[in-house]
């Protein structure tokens, strides 16, 4: 039984007034039991202040380091380790943002992944295709193929997350059809049997995100293979955010 994970990743928003606000009210709509898993990821500036700030949910960051150690000279970096010591859980790595503004390859995806595996977080390795190659009839091929470069052989159910993230769907208000997430998801999760073997993909989170808001989230989190919601904008705002989970009570 995959249990479903609600997470907000913040990008670059928030100075440090807004951010602890938000962070104090979304820890304390989930101080208590939940039937589902609730994650946020603050900008790398707040990651140790939220983290250190009681909570019950999962901290993550947005991304990290590729450098091949845990410290040394990479100017500006962030090692897996350094995210670890403030205290996160979880870092989203490979997101869309950064495969096209910073030309992030599957090879780095997956090698970020790896360190942050290697440190102890859960890495949400993100794949998804453009409208292009959604309008060329290429939307599995892509998807499939980030998954076979980007998820490393060390990746387990318990120790990474999934996220399809349709990049024409990104901030854009529009989302694909129930019908295209379930296709897309299912190739997902078909690719990750052939990677790592149906035990592992069977347990493994595949999230959606992409346009994600209170009035759409109920109906896209109940296809078939959805596990959960990648949010963007709408994790901004406590009484969006929590209406999106509140769905899934
Ligand atoms: P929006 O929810 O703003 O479309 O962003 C989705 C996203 O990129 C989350 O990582």
């Amino acid at each position: 039984m995959r249990r479903k994970l609600i997470a907000g990743n913040w990008k670059m928003n928030c100075l440090k007034a807004d951010g602890l606000a938000l962070a104090k009210a979304v820890f304390d709509k989930t101080n208590g039991t939940l039937p589902f898993d609730v994650l946020i990821c603050p900008p790398m500036s707040l990651l140790g202040q939220v983290a250190a700030m009681p909570h019950q949910i999962g901290v993550g960051a947005q991304d990290v380091a590729v450098a091949p150690k845990a410290n040394g000279a990479f100017t500006g970096d962030v090692s897996a380790e350094m995210v670890k010591d403030l205290g996160a859980s979880h870092t989203i790595v490979g997101h869309s943002e950064r495969r096209a503004m910073h030309h992030e390859t599957d090879e780095i995806v997956r090698t970020k992944a790896e360190r942050a595996i290697g440190a102890g977080l859960i890495p949400v390795i993100c794949v998804g295709e453009t409208l292009a190659e959604r309008e060329a009839g290429q939307a599995i091929a892509v998807v499939t193929k980030q998954i076979r470069g980007s998820v490393p052989a060390s990746a387990t159910a318990e120790n990474c997350v999934i996220a399809y993230e349709p990049v024409w769907a990104i901030g854009t208000g529009k989302v694909p059809t129930t019908a295209d997430v379930a296709e897309i998801h299912g190739a997902v999760r078909a690719e990750l049997a052939k990677v790592l073997g149906s035990d592992i993909a069977d347990q493994m989170r595949i999230l959606y995100g992409g346009s994600v808001k209170p009035a759409n989230a109920k109906e896209l989190l109940s296809v078939s293979d959805v596990d959960g919601a990648l949010i963007g904008g709408a994790s901004l705002k406590i009484e969006d955010f929590w209406a999106i989970a509140e769905t899934q009570f």
